[in-house]
């Protein structure tokens, strides 16, 4: 136990030692050198930037982390934000779910505890949308308490440092374990960070450095020869495939037909293009009545549990037409880049399907019944 002790403590010394100077910089990180020269972590930029970082890469989090922190540069500002403002910046960081519950949080740290984030790991945890990695993450490095924080790095080191042979995720609780037990009490945010940044620059998922490994003595599968084939995993079982219609319809004064999806289920919250459910043979849905054509064209697009294969419908409609659904709104008032990646994939496909827009004099259809959209609105229950 005792030699379990020391080792674990030689191992964290190196691998702190390595972290002084190897440490990446990143935008909301308070490096190891401010650190010790006394400066602290922002928790709402920890916080943000660990909500951002869940199943998407530091690369593709940095724009994102930057335009948020501008626009809203605490906790406070973020929680006064509107909810269709937030779903527009997150657009194309996808897992939608984040977002939303992203302005729960904010919110709750703004109502309950004065925009101040909670200190611990277990406070944190209790804030809405803040599950056991986000709270630790944030208790560990924006506190420095010595919470156990594992994400698929950490997991990919410690399998590597103990040739643990269960695939995941079976092993998951074995790896928190071995994790918790290299934790240290002296500088434990700068220990998670370490561990993260080990396992995203030498001890990769292919072709690990172990030649530059700081902890290579330590590292019971490099003994062995097989770290590269560590961590196991179960097989996946193969995703379905759905399939879908999206109706793509320009008025003729250059507005876009979208609708805002139900806060509830997949994309929740964001904009979109009406359509179809997403299933195995779904039934056309078209939004209005018009002259759809098909573009020959079909976005392909992965979720986390299923391939979607999203056929398109594009129509140019009369300016004063009534949709069953969702609302024309002008370009000026949404940018594609506000759309999720598979409906801004459906946009771009489309695009050139549809003719520039020539001024003319305005076109009137009566759609629903014959009633203009004001007639409807003035007179909504005939
Ligand atoms: N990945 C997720 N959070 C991280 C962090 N704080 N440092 C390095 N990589 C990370």
């Amino acid at each position: 136990m005792r030699d379990a002790q020391a080792t674990a403590a030689a191992l964290g010394d190196r691998l702190l030692a390595w972290y002084d100077r190897h440490a990446r910089e990143m935008p909301w990180r308070i490096g190891p050198m401010e650190r010790a020269a006394g400066a602290h972590p922002d928790p709402y930029r920890v916080w943000l930037s660990e909500v951002m970082l869940q199943q998407t890469t530091v690369a593709a989090v940095r724009d994102y982390f930057r335009r948020f922190t501008e626009r809203w540069p605490t906790v406070t500002a973020l929680a006064a934000a509107e909810d269709a403002e937030v779903m527009a910046e997150w657009a194309g960081l996808g897992y939608y779910a984040r977002a939303r519950n992203l302005l729960k949080c904010a919110r709750a740290v703004a109502s309950a505890h004065g925009g101040r984030f909670p200190a611990t790991a277990a406070a944190l945890r209790a804030l809405p949308g803040i599950g056991p990695y986000t709270a630790a993450a944030v208790a560990a490095i924006a506190f420095d308490e010595p919470a156990v924080v594992v994400d698929g790095n950490v997991e990919r080191v410690v399998a590597r440092l103990n040739c643990v042979q269960t695939p995941l995720p079976a092993a998951k609780p074995e790896l928190v374990a071995l994790a918790a037990a290299l934790t240290p009490q002296r500088r434990p945010g700068d220990h998670a960070q370490a561990m993260m940044d080990l396992g995203a620059t030498v001890c990769t998922p292919r072709n690990p450095a172990c030649g530059q490994c700081p902890l290579g003595d330590f590292c019971q599968a490099r003994a062995v020869g097989f770290a590269a084939e560590l961590p196991r995993r179960a097989p996946k079982p193969d995703k379905p495939t759905r399939y879908g219609i999206a109706y793509l319809a320009r008025r003729a004064d250059g507005a876009w037909l979208l609708e805002r999806r139900p806060e509830r289920g997949l994309l929740g919250g964001m904009l979109g293009w009406p359509g179809t459910d997403w299933s195995a043979d779904p039934e056309p849905a078209p939004p209005i009545a018009a002259d759809w054509r098909d573009p020959g064209v079909e976005v392909r697009h992965s979720f986390t549990h299923f391939h979607l294969r999203l056929a398109l419908r594009v129509a140019d409609v009369p300016t004063r037409i009534l949709p069953r659904r969702g609302a024309f709104l002008p370009p000026e008032a949404f940018r594609p880049a506000d759309l999720p990646t598979v409906m801004r994939k459906a946009f771009d496909l489309a695009r050139s399907a549809f003719p520039a827009i020539e001024p003319k004099p305005e076109s009137v259809f009566y759609a629903n019944q014959g009633r203009t959209q004001e007639e409807a609105e003035h007179d909504p229950g005939r």
